[in-house]
């Protein structure tokens, strides 16, 4: 059994990037031409993924009207006879792909969120892409974790190696390697200080796991806030289930951080096929 199906967190609150999400979730903020959300969601979709389903809070409409027909602008397009446009427009949501909402109601913590879509996902694998780490790699590194997930059949984490100073931003998982980029984790660990790390694999934000962890996020306590961690929910399933670790092959960009999201902005532009040749010797112009 593959992975059909993908859950998109998008009901936090996201104060690190005031006052631009004051009114609109962090995941429709662009990086150059596209909101961070369809980011992500072109990811699950290339890992083929079909069905996405996103927990939303209270800023739901921006991320459904994304994600829906726009009759107005595409007839207006087809009219004029803008083609590559209406192309553009229409890509955003394939045929093929199903789009269901499902509302967190209070913003409880990422556990909580994902709990929130169990009865969507019912008894099969799933993933989750956490929209604000956007992440660029070739293959795109869920597509690459698919590929693991199929080696192995159990919870598989994006993890990456984070500088000794970074490891408290991060859960950190220990283990076996069990191969150049996999490891069979023991145990997680969130936010470490450097010297209580047990390794520096830092866990970013792409998983699939295995419908066992629901059972284990909906026991879990409530932690600081009354949140409910998803990472708690991960500690509990690896008593029960294999849990593997895999170091993607990629880049990551933080942008629930106004840094990272700068940085993913500079860097996508340079890459970018129309824009980047001239923001390239834009850039080169500014005596810094
Ligand atoms: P973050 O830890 O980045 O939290 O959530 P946040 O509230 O969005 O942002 P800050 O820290 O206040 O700036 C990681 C992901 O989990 C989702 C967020 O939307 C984000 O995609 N999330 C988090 C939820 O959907 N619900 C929650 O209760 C918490």
């Amino acid at each position: 059994m593959s992975v059909h199906k993908a859950i998109f967190p998008v009901a936090g609150l996201g104060t690190r990037f005031l006052p631009a999400t004051k009114a609109q979730p962090k995941e429709m903020l662009p990086v150059v031409d596209k909101p961070l959300i369809q980011y992500a969601v072109e990811e699950a979709y290339a890992a083929g993924v079909r069905e996405m389903i996103f927990v939303t809070g209270r800023h739901k409409r921006p991320i459904e009207d994304h994600f829906d027909m726009t009759f107005e602008l595409e007839l207006a397009l087809e009219q004029s006879g803008k083609r590559e446009l209406l192309d553009v427009v229409r890509s955003v949501k394939p045929d093929d792909m199903e789009c269901v909402y499902v509302r967190q109601p209070q913003a409880l913590g990422l556990g909580h969120a994902v709990l929130c879509a169990q009865r969507l996902i019912g008894n099969e694998p799933f993933a989750v892409l956490l929209a604000d780490d956007l992440m660029v790699g070739a293959p795109p590194v869920l597509a690459q974790m698919v590929e693991q997930y199929a080696d192995w059949r159990a919870s598989i984490l994006a993890v990456q190696e984070v500088p000794p100073e970074q490891t408290r931003r991060y859960g950190i998982v220990d283990g076996t390697m069990v191969g150049e980029r996999v490891m069979d984790v023991s145990r997680i660990v969130e936010k470490p200080a450097p010297e209580n790390a047990p390794s520096r694999w830092g866990v970013a934000g792409r998983y699939i796991l295995t419908p066992g962890v629901f059972h284990e996020i909906a026991h879990q306590p409530h932690g600081v806030g009354g949140e409910i961690q998803l990472t708690d929910g991960i500690a509990a399933l690896l008593r029960r289930e294999k849990v593997f670790a895999y170091r993607y092959r990629g880049q990551r960009y933080d942008c629930g951080s106004k840094e990272g999201f700068l940085q993913a902005n500079v860097e996508l532009a340079l890459a970018h096929r129309d824009l980047g040749a001239g923001f390239r010797s834009y850039l080169k112009s500014l005596t810094l």
